[in-house]
C-alpha cells in the first residue's frame, strides 16, 4: 500500500490495516457482494444552482451491498450528488435510476415510499436539539410506521446498543459529544432497517480515535446487514480500508471510480495527488 500512497500519513496504511483488522480492503474485497447491477446511476446528470453549473454531466453507477466512498475537493459537488440520489436536488438534464426507475418521474408519493428504503445521515449528522437521544432515534419509527411503544422501545434500545450508546436514551443532544451525537444520528438513519444508507461525512471534525471508531462501526453494521451504502468523506487516506469503491469528484465531474484498489493506483495526476494529500500537483493552492 504504501507503494500506492507514495507520502502519505506517516503511520503507513499496513500498519493501519493491523489498527483496524478485518477491514483493510483485502478483507473487505474477499466479501464483496458478487451481484454487479447497480442499484444507483446517475446518468448525464447535469444541474445549475444560482447560475453556477454544479454537476456538469454525471455517470455513475453505485454497485449494490456494498461500500462506495465519494472523495474530492471542497465544493466539487459531492453533497449535490448525494442530495440528488435522494431526490433531494432535481437534474436539469439526466436521469437518477434506483433500480431502473427514474426517481425525478416519481409522484410525490411515490419519492416518499422509495426514501422509505435510505437512511440519510447530512454532513452535521442534526438531531432535534429539544429531543432526548431516545426521541430523536424514535422518531422515523413513530413518524413512518404503525409501531406500538413497546416495539419502538426495543428497536430504539436494540440500535443505541449498536452504535455503543446503550445508556444515552435519556439525555438531550447538547449534553453529548461531537461524537456522541454522529453515533446518534448514524442509530437514527439506521433504526428503519434501510437497504441504502447514505452519509455525508459522518466523522469529519472528531478525533482520530471516535473517527476510527465511527468508521469501524459502519464497517461491522455493514457486515452483519450487508445494505448499500455511500457515503462522503474526506477521512484521506484512512477511508481507503474501509470502502470497495472510491469516486473521486472534480469540479462537478465524475474524475474516476471504481474498485478501491484501482482508484489508489491510478496514474490521473489529479487522483494521485488528492489520495496521497500531496501539495504539489495539479491543484495548486500556494
Ligand atoms: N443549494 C445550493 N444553492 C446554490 N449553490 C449550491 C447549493 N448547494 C451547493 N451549491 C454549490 O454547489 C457546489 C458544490 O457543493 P457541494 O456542497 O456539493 O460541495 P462538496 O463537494 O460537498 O464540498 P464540501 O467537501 O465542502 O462539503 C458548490 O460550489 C456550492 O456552493
Ligand atoms: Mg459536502
Amino acid at each position: 500500500m504504501s507503494e500506492i500512497l507514495p507520502g502519505c500519513a506517516p503511520i503507513g496504511l499496513e500498519v493501519m490495516s493491523e489498527i483496524l483488522p478485518g477491514c483493510a480492503p483485502i478483507g473487505l474485497e474477499s466479501i464483496r457482494n458478487q451481484d454487479s447491477s447497480p442499484i444507483i446511476r446517475l446518468v448525464g446528470v447535469e444541474t445549475t444552482l444560482l447560475g453556477q453549473k454544479v454537476l456538469d454531466g454525471v455517470t455513475l453507477d453505485i454497485p449494490p451491498r456494498q461500500i462506495t466512498v465519494i472523495i474530492g475537493l471542497s465544493g466539487a459537488g459531492k453533497s449535490v450528488i448525494l442530495r440528488h440520489m435522494i431526490g433531494l436536488t432535481r437534474p436539469d438534464r439526466g436521469q437518477v435510476l434506483v433500480d431502473g426507475v427514474d426517481i425525478n418521474l416519481l409522484s410525490r408519493k411515490g419519492l416518499y415510499a422509495l426514501r422509505d428504503r435510505f437512511g440519510v445521515m447530512f454532513q452535521t449528522g442534526a438531531l432535534f436539539e429539544s429531543m432526548t437521544v431516545f426521541d430523536n432515534v424514535a422518531f422515523p419509527l413513530r413518524e413512518k410506521t404503525k409501531s406500538g411503544e413497546g416495539e419502538i422501545r426495543e428497536k430504539v434500545t436494540q440500535v443505541l446498543a449498536l452504535v455503543g450508546l446503550p445508556d444515552t436514551g435519556g439525555k438531550y443532544p447538547d449534553e453529548l459529544s461531537g461524537g456522541m451525537v454522529r453515533r446518534v444520528a448514524l442509530a437514527r438513519a439506521m433504526v428503519m432497517d434501510p437497504e441504502i444508507i447514505f452519509f455525508d461525512e459522518p466523522t469529519t471534525g472528531l478525533d482520530p480515535i471516535i473517527r476510527n471508531s465511527i468508521l469501524k462501526l459502519l464497517c461491522d453494521t455493514w457486515r452483519e446487514f450487508s445494505f448499500t451504502m455511500v457515503m462522503v468523506s474526506h477521512d484521506i487516506p484512512e477511508i481507503f480500508n474501509w470502502c470497495h469503491n472510491l469516486v473521486v469528484v472534480r469540479a462537478g465531474k465524475i474524475a474516476a471510480a471504481g474498485p478501491t484498489a484501482s482508484i489508489l493506483a491510478s496514474e490521473d495526476p489529479f487522483v494521485q495527488q488528492l489520495v496521497t494529500g500531496d501539495f504539489a500537483g495539479p491543484v495548486s493552492l500556494l
